[in-house]
């Protein structure tokens, strides 16, 4: 079983997914931090993000691991716990850059559907049902305005200590949403056979409840 879930950034993918995979007890993999991670690999290597020829050609030194932990599942990148690491202001401003490069779409993918040969699997991502997931049983598209998503996050960034503004929030979503959404390779968009869910005005539990609903039509 295929579960495919997209969306722009703070539509609530990766809290729901977490949830329905838990439910079905089902692997939860995060292509997010995937790509978070080979950004991180640039900076701690100091390969200018800009530079696509050589984060391109490193690509196969970049070993991924995702270890199963509450709330967050750890993520292992070259043996190093990066779980934080990749969270980081300067990480999730330069991601849709490095996210924009043939090569490491063309691996990324690939190692996303590695995954999926052996277990059922709840994705998350920008790409899952156009690209990466084409025959997913269920694909869900989730959106919300720009500023309930920009309010999460600064809920979720507060919590952690952050300083960053309602605004610098709001800039930087808009920003990467844009990015995502007009890359030329895979850009995020919703497919024709995927389901739409508005999560302004719902509940993390009300969107959970709807997409369980549409899978057990499907399984
Ligand atoms: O989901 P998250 O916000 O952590 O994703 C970080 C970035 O990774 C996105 O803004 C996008 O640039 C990239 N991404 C992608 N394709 C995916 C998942 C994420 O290009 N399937």
């Amino acid at each position: 079983m295929q579960i495919a879930i997209d969306g722009p950034a703070g539509s609530g993918k990766s809290t729901v997914a977490k949830i329905v995979a838990k439910k079905f007890n089902f692997v939860y993999v995060d292509t997010g931090a995937m790509y978070r991670a080979v950004t991180l690999y640039a900076k701690i290597n100091q390969i200018d993000y800009e530079d696509e020829q050589e984060i391109s050609e490193k690509i196969p030194l970049i070993s991924l691991n995702f270890i199963p932990a509450d709330p967050v599942q750890k993520v292992i990148l070259n043996d190093q716990d990066v779980t934080e690491a990749i969270r980081s202001q300067e990480i999730t401003n330069n991601v849709s850059l490095v996210s924009s490069y043939q090569k490491v779409r063309d691996e990324m993918t690939e190692r996303q559907r590695q995954m999926t040969e052996n277990s059922s699997v709840v994705m998350d991502g920008r790409d899952i049902g156009t690209t990466v997931l084409p025959n997913a049983d269920v694909k869900i598209f989730l959106i919300a305005s720009v500023d309930q998503r920009a309010i999460r996050r600064f809920k979720e960034n507060k919590a952690q200590g952050s300083s960053a503004t309602l605004d610098d929030i709001k800039k930087e979503i808009v920003a990467r949403d844009y990015k995502d959404s007009h890359r030329l390779i895979s850009p995020l968009r919703k497919d024709d056979d995927a389901i739409e869910i508005d999560t302004s005005n719902l509940t993390v539990d009300q969107v959970v409840n709807k997409i369980l609903k549409i899978v057990k039509t499907r399984a």
